[in-house]
């Protein structure tokens, strides 16, 4: 089998998933910025799977760097998974432009640039998937970060249309909305344990919705439904409640 292709794989849920396809069989190429900080996480998996796993540096910022970025993987992957991600601080942003456009440039247009690229040489190729870990939080915008959010779900629908457009070439397009996951990104705040999913159980339901061919993936489950209750929250009252 060949190669996946992993872009933000310091994230601890990229870890997850990295773990989760070298065990099912994949080589994994695993981009990152300062990529070599991946060393002994990679020979971990390499001597757990005895899959090839080769890491490559990767900002998602520098966008002038991405095609040069595809261009020297040797073998193109079968599929990418996208984890990148920040979160940023919200009050910061709203004062600060720059803490703004980084929000909004590391999940989506840097994204944007390195799908772009991908998903035009798997058209060709009439093969392929691409998994772009997005949120709930692009579900429905709120006050308290709603700068990721509107990133968010910019990504979402992005993904949405890329999935109507590669359909007629046999290109499949995942999006992911976890919930809570217990992550770095996550650490300092205090999660409900019943709504907060751990690394490894968004990593398995990732890989089996891609397996299965499926469109769009609430982790955990009942997200899908908490989502559906607010976002059924008639404006008028949702303006004025903090949730
Ligand atoms: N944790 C949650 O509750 C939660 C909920 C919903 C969605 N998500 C999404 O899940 C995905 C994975 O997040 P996580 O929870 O695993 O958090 P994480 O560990 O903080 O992962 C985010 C990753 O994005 C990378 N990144 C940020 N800026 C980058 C840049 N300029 N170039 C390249 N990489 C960059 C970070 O790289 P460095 O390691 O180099 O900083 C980090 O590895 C993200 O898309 C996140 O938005 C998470």
């Amino acid at each position: 089998m060949s190669y996946v292709l992993i872009i933000g794989a310091k994230s601890d849920i990229a870890k997850a998933v990295a773990r989760k396809y070298a065990e099912n069989g994949y080589n994994l190429y695993l981009a990152a910025r300062n990529s070599r900080e991946l060393d002994e996480f990679a020979n971990d998996v390499t001597v757990r799977s005895q899959k090839t796993v080769k890491l490559i540096d990767l900002d998602i910022l520098d966008f002038d760097s991405h095609q040069t970025f595809y261009n020297q993987l040797e073998e193109k992957p079968l599929g990418v998974i996208s984890a990148i991600g920040y979160l940023g601080e919200q009050e910061n942003a709203q004062t600060n432009f720059n803490e703004a456009k980084q929000i909004i440039d590391t999940n989506y247009t840097g994204i944007v640039s390195v799908f772009n690229i991908i998903a035009n040489d798997f058209e060709k190729r009439k093969s392929g998937f691409i998994v772009g870990i997005s949120s709930v939080a692009g579900d429905r915008g709120r006050k308290s970060n709603y700068l990721y959010g509107s990133a968010k779900a910019a990504f979402s629908a992005y993904l949405s249309g890329l999935r109507n457009r590669l359909y007629e070439a046999q290109v499949h397009v995942l999006t992911v909305k976890p919930g809570f996951v217990a992550t770095k990104m996550t650490a300092d705040m205090d999660l409900p344990e019943k709504l907060t999913a751990q690394p490894d159980e968004v990593a398995d339901d990732i890989y089996n919705a891609q397996q299965k061919g499926k469109n769009i993936l609430y982790t955990k489950w009942l997200w899908r439904w908490v989502m559906l209750v607010i976002k059924g929250i008639p404006e008028w009252k949702f303006k004025g409640m903090s949730i």
